[in-house]
């Protein structure tokens, strides 16, 4: 591999999970696009907070109480760095991407979408980018606009961006990876030529956060969503971006505790953003466990990361491609570290369960990804998708297996 400096292997034993056999064989962990595993050091974090620290946030004076809130908004001002925000006051700890998404929906949805209103997005949505928009365009009798992608290479084409973009658009609402196609999409140009129709936009990071380096102002957006458990964080703790001036305009999401300035019987006036859209205790432990995993990440750095990501997604795209009857997905090029495929005749479940059979933990679905399923014509697909303890060897014995699988159907 050309990049010499990481003995990329080696870092498996940052994983105590990896040290395992699945069915008599050392596990190949490739359903990373679903969850990461995580290192010693989140898992350290998590522990030392709880033997030592735990405490609820932002209430009591005590010592617990402080060192709890230290660590809770020294994980905000860690996660504004990661992203390069302005300031942590644009930081909202959510559960997740998911979750973040529905948080703007709502919001920033009940205020600014009206009737007649077009929300753009694009064919290759996760369900959380989809549903959270549908649910808001019922409420308000806004439509939803899908950017096309072209054919099984996954692309989307700028110039019918500007087809797209004509005056009732209100949103502009995207991912920056495919989970499914493993497409890497130019967001910095997607929110350029929306931010200059003055659209709002909003983009899905689940799949790229912990995987490339990631600069909110560069990327111009309006809104950013991500997940600490596909970026080998903790599960249940998440970040929504949001650019302050936006924030300061958006009512509520949750009402209940820690978000409020004064409560009265019949009224209640809020905190500013970030805490306004923070109700009821947070998830203290994983915003600490995020913290650890953004160290943990920039310690190896994301740039090397990213090479590393687009190294195992290509030499698997080159690999597969190798193989008799089988279809695949996504760009031939520039494409991020996953490679989606069907073995023809071959269901996606019958893959990974054999694969399963050998010790590899691969993802057979529509990877909440339905319309686009339809969109290729297929139901599922079967998916490897990588992350930084991964290797080429690993996928060579992945195509070994797929090969065994191929033979025991008699392609
Ligand atoms: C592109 C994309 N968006 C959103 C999500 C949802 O993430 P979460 O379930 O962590 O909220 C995923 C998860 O697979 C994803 O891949």
């Amino acid at each position: 591999m050309a990049n010499t400096q990481i003995d990329w292997k080696a870092l498996r034993k940052d994983f105590p999970v990896l040290d395992q056999q699945v069915n008599g064989r050392t596990l190949i962990y490739f359903d990373n696009g679903a969850t990461t595993q995580k290192p010693r050091a989140v898992l350290d974090a998590l522990r030392n907070y709880y033997e030592h620290d735990n405490a609820n946030v932002h209430r009591g004076i005590h010592e617990l109480s402080n060192r709890a809130t230290a660590g809770f908004e020294g994980a905000r001002t860690r996660a504004a760095k990661f992203i390069n925000a302005h300031s942590a006051d644009e930081m909202i700890f959510t559960r997740g991407t998911t979750e973040g998404i529905n948080l703007v929906a709502y919001s920033w949805g009940s205020k600014n979408i009206k009737a007649g209103d077009t929300i753009v997005l694009t064919e290759m949505e996760h369900h959380s980018n989809i549903v959270p928009w549908q649910l808001l365009a019922e409420r308000t009798g806004a439509k939803l606009a899908f950017l096309p992608i072209k054919d099984d290479r996954g692309q989307l084409d700028l110039n019918d961006l500007d087809k797209f973009l004509t005056n009732g658009v209100k949103l502009l609402a995207m991912t920056h990876i495919s989970n499914s196609l493993g497409t890497v999409n130019p967001v910095a140009e997607f929110c350029a030529r929306a931010r200059k129709r003055g659209i709002t936009t909003l983009i899905d990071g689940a799949q790229s956060a912990g995987h490339r380096v990631v600069d909110v102002q560069e990327i111009g957006c309006d809104f950013f969503a991500f997940s600490g458990h596909k970026m080998s964080g903790p599960t249940g703790i998440g970040v929504l971006y949001g650019r302050q001036e936006i924030l300061e305009g958006m009512p509520p999401f949750q009402g209940g505790g820690e978000m409020i300035l004064n409560v009265e019987y019949q009224k209640s006036t809020w905190k500013p953003a970030p805490h306004r859209f923070e109700a009821g205790t947070p998830d203290i432990s994983g915003a600490i466990g995020l913290h650890a995993a953004m160290d943990y990440l920039d310690g190896i750095g994301r740039p090397k990361i990213a090479e590393h990501d687009q190294e195992l997604g290509a030499y698997a795209f080159a690999k597969l491609s190798g193989l008799k009857n089988i279809r695949l997905f996504g760009p031939n090029v520039g494409r991020a570290g996953l490679v989606s495929f069907l073995l023809n005749g071959v269901h996606a479940h019958d893959v990974t369960e054999l694969a399963n059979q050998r010790g590899i933990a691969l993802r057979g679905g529509h990877h909440c990804n339905q319309p686009l399923m339809r969109k290729l014509g297929v139901e599922s697909t079967s998916r490897a998708s990588f992350y930084l303890y991964n290797t080429t060897d690993e996928i060579d014995r992945l195509v070994e297996v797929l090969k065994e699988i191929q033979k025991f159907f008699g392609n």
